[in-house]
């Protein structure tokens, strides 16, 4: 299988830095909760609850999948993105702009998943996707740029960041599955990924 620009940086984040993003995530869900988004057309709720910080939020709903400015339930804005988290994305998107959407995924204790899918409701393509796991190890499915690609997973543990650049940054990915229990880090359990997108072109 061969994801060209994909690159996994295993162990990233020391265990202090991970300590200290969950609680610039607690911090975020403070303002901006965690909420269970729906599918489009369907509105069967995700497995995954989700807030954002940054000038645009990636929100679903029965009208479709869309960037927007406010919390979808508070309507209030979402909070910036945390220094740590950019410092993130300046140390290995390779991008002059900076990242206008972290989404925030919360993968709880039963069974969340994340389907096969690309980041396509973007703008811009050129910028990659910077994407950070904290808790419990998860499994990363990856194929091509078509739904029938082939696929391979591996594993993403808690502290490793993964780059989507290039080719790869439009292939299908997605989670089968949270392993519960392989790590400490998160007091309930679980797992967050934190995703790292340019919404616009820069200029
Ligand atoms: C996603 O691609 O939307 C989430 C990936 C992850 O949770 O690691
Ligand atoms: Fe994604």
């Amino acid at each position: 299988m061969v994801n060209e620009g994909l690159r996994l940086v295993p162990g990233y984040l020391s265990r202090s830095a991970q300590e200290n993003l969950v609680q610039e995530v607690e911090k975020v869900a403070e303002s901006a909760p965690f909420y269970t988004p729906t599918m489009p057309r369907s509105g069967r709720p995700f497995s995954v609850r989700m807030t954002n910080a940054g000038p645009l939020g990636w929100v679903s709903d029965r009208s479709g999948y869309r960037y927007q400015a406010e919390h979808p339930e508070s309507g209030e804005p979402w909070p910036g993105i945390p220094r740590a988290i950019l410092d993130i994305w300046e140390d290995l998107s390779g991008f002059p702009a900076p990242p206008q959407c972290c989404l925030i995924n919360r993968y709880g204790a039963a069974n969340s998943k994340m389907g096969l899918h690309r980041d396509e409701d973007e703008e811009d393509f050129s910028a990659p996707v910077v994407s950070v796991s904290l808790g419990d190890t998860a499994v990363f499915r990856i194929g091509g740029a078509e739904r029938r690609s082939p696929t391979s997973s591996f594993k993403l543990s808690s502290g490793d960041v993964l780059v989507l650049a290039g080719p790869s940054r439009m292939h299908y990915h997605g989670i089968d599955r949270v392993l519960n229990g392989t790590s400490t880090l998160i007091r309930e359990g679980g797992r967050i990924n934190l995703t790292l997108r340019r919404v616009t072109r820069p200029g």
